[in-house]
């Protein structure tokens, strides 16, 4: 892999982002992993991320400059790039020239990094210190107004850094500076396919599982349907897929499972119908995290249910040892898997696993980000129907009732959303929207007017988003024509609701889901 070295910056993951969309596969690394991990992992190249620090803090993320001589293309960015000069002789400096956000790059023609760019470039910054001389054998190919040392290159070296930020999009040229780094300066090839990558997962899951056989939950989304395609094609027959109906599902979910995924893959499928138990376990619960747990639990709870059923039904008692999971990069992230990250929510299927779970995991996504898998899916055969979907929580509808969840406030939430969906494609706008919650706030009551009465009834919130991958999103603009229509028809066909709002809060500061 391309190694993305984190100084502990929010970027070290869209780095590696970057690099994949660039169809090279690329993993994060922490910068105080040993050599030796890192030299295990037969890095084609390094990258330097951004990070918090000054590199003259005591504090100061340190990395060890051995890699430096490993004779692997190097590229340093923001910090990185100041981390990089230092150790190679430059010159770091607090200039007390200060830049953040836009600002100017100015090309000097030379070098490889921004070769068929015009001679200035707006790029994105966030630095105070700044490098004052390149090390020797590096040609300085860029400066902006703050930093008269903004890129530079060594092409015998195979080695080269700027201080901008190439891999956020308020950088127009970023991709292409990255790009040209990886393919022109250090030489790689374009090797992440979406066909490679499921060759690659296929032998992975065919390695793990051996001989043995596997479940897979479906939840009717993208990630657990193609899970559970990659499976199939390891494993065949030895997959039995389980469905369960917890009753938290949105209106028409459980049919369009059985006729999308079945219908196109023909795996065998089990489907539990677990409503009764999910509501009683949650009765009473209105705490978030205790509400994710619970449904974790009770997931596993059922395909071990579902397993000792089949285990009756098999001619030669054969054991289920495997459980497959549709898991993304971004469940484990925020569950507080990556390296020094704090646990944002518990993910019903990472964090919300219960202690004594007695399957081991297969979880072929996990290192993947949403439009990989998309990819993959497709890839795989997988329709459009499945693959092109919106994304909808394990957890269902549980965590979008702010408050306990009941029989009563889920078909009304089910109203509500469904509503929302029908008027949302109407007006053409989902392929605008990355995914749009529908909240009830069951413990918040408002006073109305409807049909001359007096009314006490509860808030529903819409949360339309637009994300890459959901680790950051900014709220949709949708129309007001559509935001009306919506509104209208919920407070008219939705009992109990008197009042529409509309979330408009980028993430961060706001999650995507209100619990
Ligand atoms: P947040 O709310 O963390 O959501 O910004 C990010 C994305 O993850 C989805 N989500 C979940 N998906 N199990 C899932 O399968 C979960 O427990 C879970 N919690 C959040 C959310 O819908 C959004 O796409």
């Amino acid at each position: 892999p391309v190694l993305v070295i984190d100084f502990g910056a929010q970027y070290a993951q869209l780095i590696a982002r970057r690099v994949r969309e660039a169809r090279i596969y690329s993993e994060v690394i922490a910068h105080d992993a040993p050599i030796e991990e890192f030299t295990a992992k037969n890095p084609l190249a390094v990258i330097l991320s951004g990070g918090p620090s000054s590199v003259y803090a005591d504090d100061a993320p340190a990395f060890d400059p051995a890699l430096l001589e490993l004779d692997v293309p190097v590229f340093g960015i923001c910090y990185g790039f100041q981390a990089m000069a230092q150790a190679l002789g430059g010159e770091v400096a607090n200039t007390g020239g200060r830049e953040f956000g836009r600002t100017t790059l100015s090309w000097t023609g030379d070098g490889i990094l921004h070769q068929g760019l015009t001679e200035t470039q707006p790029v994105w910054m966030s630095h105070n210190d700044a490098v004052q001389a390149a090390p020797e054998g590096f040609q300085v190919t860029g400066s902006t107004p703050g930093a008269p040392v903004a890129a530079f290159e060594n092409l015998e070296k195979r080695m080269a850094g700027v201080q901008y930020h190439p891999e956020v999009l308020h950088t127009p040229h970023g991709q292409q500076v990255l790009t040209r780094f990886l393919y022109e300066i250090a030489g790689l090839e374009a090797t992440w396919t979406p066909a490679n990558i499921a060759d690659a997962l296929i032998d992975a899951v065919a390695d793990q599982i051996g001989d043995g056989r596997a479940i897979c939950g479906l939840s009717g989304g993208v990630d657990s349907a193609v899970a559970a395609a990659l499976v199939q094609r390891a494993i065949g027959d030895r997959l039995t897929c389980v469905f369960v109906d917890h009753g938290l599902l949105r209106a028409g979910e459980r049919e369009q499972v059985q006729h999308d995924f079945v219908g196109s893959t023909g795996a065998k499928l089990v489907t539990v119908d677990a409503a009764g138990t999910f509501l009683e376990e949650l009765s009473g619960v209105s705490d978030p995290e205790t509400k994710r747990k619970i449904i974790g639990r009770e997931f596993i709870r059922s395909f071990e249910g579902a397993v000792s059923d089949l285990a009756g039904e098999s001619a030669d008692g054969e054991s289920i040892d495997f459980l497959v999971q549709g898991t993304l990069y971004p469940d484990v992230v925020e569950s507080g898997g990556g390296s020094g990250t704090a646990n944002i929510k518990s993910h019903h299927n990472v964090g919300g696993l219960p202690e004594d779970l007695e399957f081991s995991l297969v979880e072929p996504l996990r290192l993947l980000f949403k439009d990989e898998v998309r990819a993959v899916g497709r890839e795989l055969g997988l329709p459009e129907e499945i693959v092109g979907r919106q994304p909808f929580p394990g957890p269902g509808l549980a965590i979008r009732i702010v408050g306990e969840v009941t029989a009563d406030r889920l078909a009304l939430l089910r109203k509500a959303d469904l509503i929302a969906r029908e008027e949302l494609t109407a007006a053409g706008l989902d392929n605008q929207i990355w995914q749009c919650p529908v909240v009830l706030l069951a413990d918040v009551r408002s006073v109305g007017v409807q049909g001359d009465g007096r009314t006490y009834g509860h808030p529903i919130v819409l949360r339309p988003v637009s994300s890459e991958d959901a680790m950051t999103a900014d709220w949709t603009r949708v129309p007001y024509e559509t935001l009306e229509i919506i509104s209208t028809r919920i407070t008219n066909e939705v009992p109990d609701v008197n009042r529409v709002v509309l979330d408009v809060t980028s993430k961060p500061p706001g999650t995507i889901e209100w619990e």
